[in-house]
């Protein structure tokens, strides 16, 4: 009984920070595109290929729109799971900035891949 208790608040806990995350970030920041270029050039681009079109099982993640990659990058930074494979987003996603990661949603959302 207790256990489930402190779970549940953890969940409460995650989901409220997350919240407030986005609330921040879709308020203060538009993204430079240059600079999301450059930082999905040091590490993203092995596995999402190219500007983002996809590589193998890695998902195509260019032309999304600003709002989801942003979305999507600080749930996993929060460490929340969202599809099978989350455990390899989640350590790519913890160390970025909100700063990073405007820059990196402006850049992708910004590639135009078939
Ligand atoms: C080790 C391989 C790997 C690296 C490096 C990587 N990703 Fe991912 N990415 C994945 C996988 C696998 C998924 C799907 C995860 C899941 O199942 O939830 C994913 C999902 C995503 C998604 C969500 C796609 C969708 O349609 O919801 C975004 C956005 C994303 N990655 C951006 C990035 C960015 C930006 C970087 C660089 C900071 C990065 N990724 C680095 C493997 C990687």
């Amino acid at each position: 009984m207790i256990v489930r208790i402190l779970i549940f608040f953890g969940f409460a806990f995650a989901l409220s920070l997350f919240l407030t995350l986005n609330f921040f970030t879709v308020n203060a920041m538009t993204g430079n595109i240059e600079a999301g270029k450059i930082r999905y050039a040091k590490n993203c681009v092995n596995c999402h290929g190219p500007a983002g079109m996809g590589l193998a099982s890695y998902p195509k993640i260019s032309g999304l729109e600003i709002a989801y990659i942003i979305d999507r990058l600080e749930t996993y930074r929060a460490g929340i799971e969202i599809g099978p494979n989350s455990a390899l987003m989640i350590m790519m996603a913890q160390p970025l900035s909100d700063v990073e990661i405007a820059n990196l949603a402006a850049y992708l959302n910004a590639q135009n891949t078939k």
